[in-house]
C-alpha cells in the first residue's frame, strides 16, 4: 500500500497567513496539520509517500524533507495546475502505478487516524473505500446519498443537499481509479472532481464502500475550523512544563511549556501549549491557545487563539480570543497622541476592534 497526501491547494480562505505559508503547514497545536498526515499513515504501516505539491512547493520541500523523520519515504510530484483533486491524483500515477494506495487531503485532520480504515481495506479489498461524517454544512462538500449502506450518489458542493453526509478527505483505491480518473470532464466550478471518480466506480458497478466516521473529523480550510481542530487536539494532550515559571505565576491543567520560555507573573489555564524561548509576563493564557516559539504575550490576555513564531501581544489591556497570527506579527497598545487606531495591514487581513 501507498501513500499520497495532496498539498498542492492555495488556501485562499486562510489568506493573508496563506499569501506566505502553505495551508497545509498552519500548526495546530503547535504541529503542522501535513505532519499529522504523514504521521497516521505511518502509523499505518505505510512507509512509500507521495505529496503532491503546486506554488508551494519549496516550503513543504523543506519542512518534510525525505521523510526520513518519520522513518518514511517521501517523494514529492509536481501538480503544474492546480486542476482539482482527481487531477491530482491522475499526476501521481506514475508513482503509484498498480499498487493500491490512500489518498489524504492535506488540510484534513481525523482523530483516530487512519490504521483500522486502512487495515480494513487491505483484508478485503474493495475497489474503493470512503469516509464519510455528519455535518452541518454539506452544501460546503462532496456529499453522499445512501440506501441502507449502498452509495447510490455523490455530488460535489450540491446546492441543494440529499443528506447530511461530507465526504472526508481520506480516500483508499486500487488500481480501477485509473479509468474513473481517465473518464472525467471538468465540473461547472472546472476541476476534475475526485467525487465524480468516485461517482464513476459506483456507477460502473465496481465496489465502493463506505465508513461513517466516528470520532471528529476537521477539514482545516476555514479558520473558525483550524480554531476549532486546535480545541480538540489540545484537549488530549499531556502536561509538561519546561522553560522557567516564577512563584506569582501558575499553570493548570494540561500545559505544554517548552524550553527556553519564561513565565512572570502570568496565569495559564489549559489546554494550552507554548513552544520554546517564549516571554509570557504579566499575561493570562486561557483554554484553547496554541503559542509557536519565541512569541511574546506582555500585559495582555489571549485565549481560544493560535500564534505563530515571533509574534507579540504587547500591553493590549483587553483579551485577544479566535484569533490567528502570522509569523513575526505585532499586536501592541500604542500610547502616542493623538490617541488612534494604527494599522499595517497586508491584503486580506482582518481586525475587529471594540
Ligand atoms: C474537497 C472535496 C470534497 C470533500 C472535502 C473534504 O473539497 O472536493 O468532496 O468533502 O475536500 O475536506 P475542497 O476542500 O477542495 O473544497
Amino acid at each position: 500500500m501507498k501513500g499520497l497526501i495532496l498539498s498542492g491547494g492555495r488556501g485562499t480562505r486562510l489568506r493573508p497567513i496563506t499569501y506566505t505559508s502553505a495551508k497545509q503547514l498552519v500548526p495546530v497545536a503547535n504541529k503542522p496539520i501535513l505532519f499529522f498526515g504523514i504521521e497516521w499513515m505511518r502509523e499505518a504501516g505505510i512507509t512509500d509517500i507521495g505529496i503532491i505539491v503546486g506554488d508551494t512547493h519549496a516550503e513543504i520541500k523543506k519542512a518534510c524533507g525525505d521523510g526520513s523523520r518519520w522513518g518514511v519515504k517521501i517523494t514529492y510530484i509536481h501538480q503544474t495546475e492546480p486542476l482539482g483533486l482527481a487531477h491530482a491524483v491522475g499526476t501521481a500515477q506514475e508513482y503509484l502505478q498498480d499498487s493500491p494506495f490512500v489518498v489524504y487531503l492535506g488540510d484534513n485532520l481525523v482523530k483516530d487516524g487512519i490504521s483500522t480504515l486502512v487495515k480494513e481495506f487491505e483484508n478485503d479489498r474493495p475497489n474503493a473505500q470512503i469516509l464519510l461524517a455528519h455535518v452541518k454544512n454539506p452544501q460546503e462538500f462532496g456529499v453522499a446519498e445512501l440506501e441502507g449502506d449502498r452509495i447510490v450518489r455523490l455530488v460535489e458542493k450540491p446546492k441543494e443537499p440529499k443528506s447530511d453526509l461530507a465526504l472526508v478527505g481520506v480516500y483508499m483505491f486500487d488500481s480501477t481509479v485509473w479509468e474513473a480518473i481517465a473518464s472525467l470532464k471538468p465540473s461547472a466550478r472546472g476541476e476534475y472532481e475526485i467525487t465524480d471518480a468516485i461517482q464513476y466506480l459506483v456507477t460502473t458497478g465496481y465496489n465502493v464502500r463506505s465508513h461513517i466516521v466516528q470520532g471528529w473529523w476537521k477539514d482545516t480550510g476555514r479558520l473558525e475550523d483550524l480554531l476549532e481542530a486546535n480545541r480538540l487536539l489540545l484537549e488530549t494532550q499531556e502536561r509538561s512544563l519546561n522553560g522557567e515559571m516564577d512563584d506569582a505565576s501558575n499553570a493548570q491543567g494540561r500545559v505544554q511549556i517548552g524550553k527556553g520560555t519564561k513565565v512572570v507573573r502570568s496565569q495559564i489555564r489549559g489546554p494550552v501549549v507554548i513552544g520554546e524561548n517564549c516571554l509570557i509576563e504579566d499575561a493570562y493564557i486561557g483554554p484553547f491557545t496554541s503559542i509557536q516559539d519565541g512569541a511574546q504575550v506582555v500585559g495582555s490576555e489571549v485565549e481560544h487563539s493560535i500564534l505563530l513564531e515571533n509574534s507579540k501581544v504587547l500591553h493590549i489591556g483587553g483579551r485577544m480570543e479566535d484569533s490567528l497570527l502570522g509569523k513575526d506579527v505585532e499586536v501592541r497598545r500604542d500610547d502616542r497622541k493623538p490617541r488612534a487606531y494604527r494599522f499595517m495591514l497586508g491584503d486580506n487581513s482582518q481586525v475587529n476592534v471594540i
